[in-house]
């Protein structure tokens, strides 16, 4: 998808397809009332015949509107002008979108500047088209053997006033680095565990180092062996597919700035081990590698807008699998933090390579850590499917991340971390036991993780029920690579 900005007066623009919104009670926005005008009335006309509420997520096309250049005159449902707010201005885009995609335009004229979206300026809006249209352009057919025809609608204009020309470029060009972070994170959380296993997201990071100039070491088995990455190695015994640990250094910072360093939970098929999962929607743990994706999402995004700030991204990525070699309960194993872990269930192994990968963070002298891990399920019982879970060890950089998620509308909630949950953790074995019981089972998890995070500032975002969608919508989001993207923009400066 291709993105520009114009300046200019709509009826005199000469498109395939140009969009203009229409508010609840048949009211027209301010580029609607000036096509209404050049076509002497006839858009009010229209409505009044009752063709249009203006009910959110509605359109209309018109063809051969008199006195507008325009091929195609799309009417856009906005709903009450009152209640326009980020998500109902992302919801209109959506509409504009996906109406102009069932024509044969190839370039789709969307007067949406006037519109309000809350309190967002010109940058957030063209932002959010951006990262809207390349969501509805989205397609994942690389395993279907007749691809899908191409869509004629390859290009989304934006016309603006000269107030805000500059703000709306940059969002534009921030949207489609960030649209595209959230394609490749889609792309690999939606490509079956048979493919994309620890060895192919290895491949795929170097791919993408060689491409953006980011810098890569790939871990092997011996390597973390030596390093005494028990805790990691004991999920991957189980199968046949060597696990690797993959960090990627994008150094677009200072020499002595330290880093952020982002650790993506990377389980390329969880089948819970010997704690085996139950056979119903088990094919969705192959999205059990979403937060090792958000990272190379993430970090593509940074590359692409150049962000002046350190990256290292660490995915730890391996299979849960049964088998004669796997860890059975009531195993107990060394991390690399030294502390010992009774393994009670082999199905919450997340926690079980993150704390390695948290501990080999502590090499970076790291301004904060951030992970990301499709954790739990009690997290979906939780917040359901519209906020991951966010934890942390320092209320700003909470506060951070949370500022972040509402920006991009990728949004977290705020859970509790205190001390007193972390009594379930005790382990008559260890040092510590993998689970917590079934109360507050996300909040367990987190408090596990923050026992390898004490050296830094840091944040676990818990995306178990954000990464993905079940049912006729299955699919990878490519959440939380907006949420990401928009926090280390800030801390960027941009
Ligand atoms: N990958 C799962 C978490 C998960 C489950 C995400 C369902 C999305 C949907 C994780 O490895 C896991 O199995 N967690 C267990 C932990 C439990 C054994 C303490 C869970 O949530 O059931
Ligand atoms: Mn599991
Ligand atoms: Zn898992």
């Amino acid at each position: 998808m291709q993105f520009s900005t114009k300046r200019g007066a709509p009826e005199m623009r000469a498109t395939p397809c140009i969009a203009v919104g229409v508010y609840a009670g048949r009211k027209l926005s301010a580029a609607a009332g000036a096509l209404d005008r050049a076509a002497q009335g006839a858009l009010g006309e229209i409505l009044r015949r009752g063709d249009m509420e203006g009910k959110l997520g509605s359109a209309l096309l018109l063809y051969r509107v008199q006195g507008v250049a325009a091929e195609r005159v799309l009417l856009v449902g906005l709903g009450e002008e009152t209640e326009l707010r980020e998500r109902e201005y992302r919801e209109a885009v959506r509409a504009a979108i996906k109406a102009a995609q069932e024509t044969g335009a190839g370039t789709l004229t969307l007067c949406f500047s006037d519109i309000k979206a809350g309190r967002r300026d010109a940058n957030w809006k063209a932002r959010q088209i951006a990262l809207v249209a390349v969501e509805c352009a989205y397609r994942f057919d690389y395993m279907k053997s007749k691809k899908s025809e191409p869509r004629p609608l390859a290009h989304v204009e934006l016309l603006t006033v000269a107030r805000d020309a500059a703000a709306t470029g940059r969002g534009l060009r921030q949207g489609q680095a960030i649209g595209a972070g959230v394609t490749l994170a889609k792309d690999l959380g939606n490509l079956p565990g048979n493919i994309c296993t620890p060895t192919y997201l290895g491949e795929q990071a170097r791919k993408l180092a060689k491409e953006w100039k980011i810098g890569l070491e790939l871990l092997e088995r011996k390597d973390m062996e030596k390093l005494g990455m028990g805790s990691l190695l004991s999920v991957a015994q189980g199968s046949r597919q060597p696990p690797k640990l993959i960090v990627l250094n994008y150094a677009g910072g200072r020499k002595t700035a330290k880093p952020v360093v982002l650790v993506g939970k990377g389980v390329t098929f969880d089948t819970g081990g010997i704690s085996l999962k139950p056979s119903p929607e088990m094919d969705e743990m192959k999205f059990d590698m979403c937060g090792a994706a958000s990272v190379l999402g993430v970090l593509r995004a940074c590359a692409e807008m150049k962000l002046k700030l350190n990256v290292v991204g660490i995915i730890p990525t391996t299979e849960n699998m049964p088998g004669g070699a796997a860890t059975k309960p009531g195993d107990v194993v060394t991390s690399m933090s030294g502390q010992t872990i009774e393994v009670l269930n082999t199905d919450a192994e997340g926690r079980l390579i993150l704390c390695d990968a948290l501990t080999y963070a502590e090499r970076f002298e790291p301004d904060a850590v951030v992970d990301i891990a499709t954790l739990t399920g009690a997290c979906v019982i939780a917040l359901g499917h519209v906020a991951s879970g966010l934890y942390s060890n320092k209320d700003a950089l909470a506060r951070e991340l949370l500022a972040a998620g509402d920006e991009a509308y990728d949004r977290a909630w705020h859970m509790p971390l205190w001390d007193d949950y972390q009594e379930q953790l005790k382990s008559n074995f260890a040092d510590m036991a993998n689970i917590g019981g079934r109360p507050a089972g996300s909040v367990t998890a987190a408090c596990f993780l923050s026992r390898f995070a004490k050296k830094f500032d840091w944040a676990h975002l818990d995306i178990a029920g954000t990464a993905w969608k079940s049912g006729k919508d299955k699919g990878s989001t490519g959440r939380p690579v907006a949420l990401l993207s928009s926090f280390l923009m800030k801390r960027a400066g941009k």
